[in-house]
């Protein structure tokens, strides 16, 4: 089965990026399509960038960036579970993409932003995706996007609303059949 990497990308204390993301954890692994695997980018703990070669090199020098770079690389498509700051992506999960480049090559990946106010984090998603493509990930088209975050999350976690799940599923189809065509696709020669 296919591993499926759900990375909580916002770090700071009092988060609720990680009780949303144990909700689609949770969803994902009834959902049944893959192996779900749990990557909090407070607990990876990266500093800002401090390799002296560009990621695309490989060459990597710091022992954070290998144990990143093998984290990721074990995984066969990612979620990004994140929230919108000011208008667009998370620093800390941008500092994170940075880091690698081989490892991000083909990987599937869907994106799911929350956020106060009543975007859902549309902008964030707009902003991440054509990044995503450039450097080689493939973004599902379908999103996940919650507004009014502050309103569904509490002491007994995430509280997601009516239908949420299915569109939650609607992504993860669409990363299965994205790992499924990755395994089928010829080797390069
Ligand atoms: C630095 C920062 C910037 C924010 N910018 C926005 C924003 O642009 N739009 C919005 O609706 N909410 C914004 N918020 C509110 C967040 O959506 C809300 O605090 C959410 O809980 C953040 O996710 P987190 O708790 O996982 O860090 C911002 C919060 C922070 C900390």
């Amino acid at each position: 089965m296919p591993r499926l990497q759900i990375i909580t990308a916002s770090t700071r204390p009092g988060r609720v990026g990680s009780t949303v993301a144990a909700w689609a954890l949770d969803e994902a692994r009834r959902h049944g399509a893959f192996d779900v695997e749990a990557i909090d980018l407070a607990e990876v703990a990266l500093p800002f960038l401090d390799e002296p070669q560009e990621a695309s090199t490989g060459h990597y020098v710091h022992q954070h960036t290998k144990d990143w770079s093998a984290t990721i690389s074990r995984g066969d498509a990612c979620l990004f579970v994140m929230p919108m700051y000011n208008g667009t992506y998370s620093a800390p999960l941008k500092n994170a993409i940075d880091f690698l480049y081989d490892e991000w090559q083909d990987k599937p990946v869907g994106l799911f932003t929350y956020t106060a106010g009543p975007s859902g984090g549309l902008p964030a998603i707009e902003a991440l995706r054509p990044i995503l493509t450039r450097i080689g990930f493939r973004p599902a088209e379908r999103s996940v996007r919650v507004p009014g975050i502050g309103e569904l999350t509490g002491p007994d976690g995430f509280r997601a609303p009516a239908g949420l799940d299915g569109e939650l599923a609607g992504v993860l189809d669409e990363l299965a059949k994205l790992a499924a065509d990755a395994d089928a696709s010829p080797a390069q020669v």
